[in-house]
């Protein structure tokens, strides 16, 4: 489903304990934590490839695979990342360095971010 810019924006809250968003002209959007990767340009971008950030090996892998972030798989991701993992994977051994899981809502953040940054 399309998501809402405006409830994402809300709900990015949730996130930024986290996750900044800083685009690539270096502007500060959202000043958050940087436990997780800056998710400015996340939308298209491969997953596990924002250089200053170290990923864990199995989103890295996934990315390397051809995972590439898009609203379904990202929307799949956020609700679950360690079993979107393993299922994308098809590894059950496998992990991921975020833990924190969006119930729902995750195509409303998407919406947002595509908003400040379309693929
Ligand atoms: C990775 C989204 C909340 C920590 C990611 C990625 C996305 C994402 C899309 C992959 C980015 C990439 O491949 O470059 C979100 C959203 C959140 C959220 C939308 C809120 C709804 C959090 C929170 C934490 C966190 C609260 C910390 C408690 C991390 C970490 C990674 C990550 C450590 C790297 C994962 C790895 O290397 O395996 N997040 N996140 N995230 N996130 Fe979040």
């Amino acid at each position: 489903a399309e998501g809402d810019v405006a409830k994402g924006e809300k709900t990015f809250g949730k996130c930024k304990a986290c996750h900044s968003i800083v685009s690539d002209a270096g502007e500060t959007i959202v000043k958050g934590g940087k436990t997780g990767p800056n998710l400015f340009g996340v939308v298209g971008r491969t997953a596990g490839t924002y250089e200053d950030f170290r990923y864990g090996d199995d989103i890295v892998a996934a990315g390397e695979a051809g995972l590439v972030w898009d609203e379904e798989t990202f929307d799949e991701y956020v609700k679950d990342p360690r079993k979107f993992l393993q299922e994308h994977l098809g590894d059950k051994g496998a992990k991921s360095k975020m833990t924190f899981k969006l119930k729902k809502g995750g195509d409303d953040v998407f919406a947002y971010l595509a908003s400040l940054a379309p693929a």
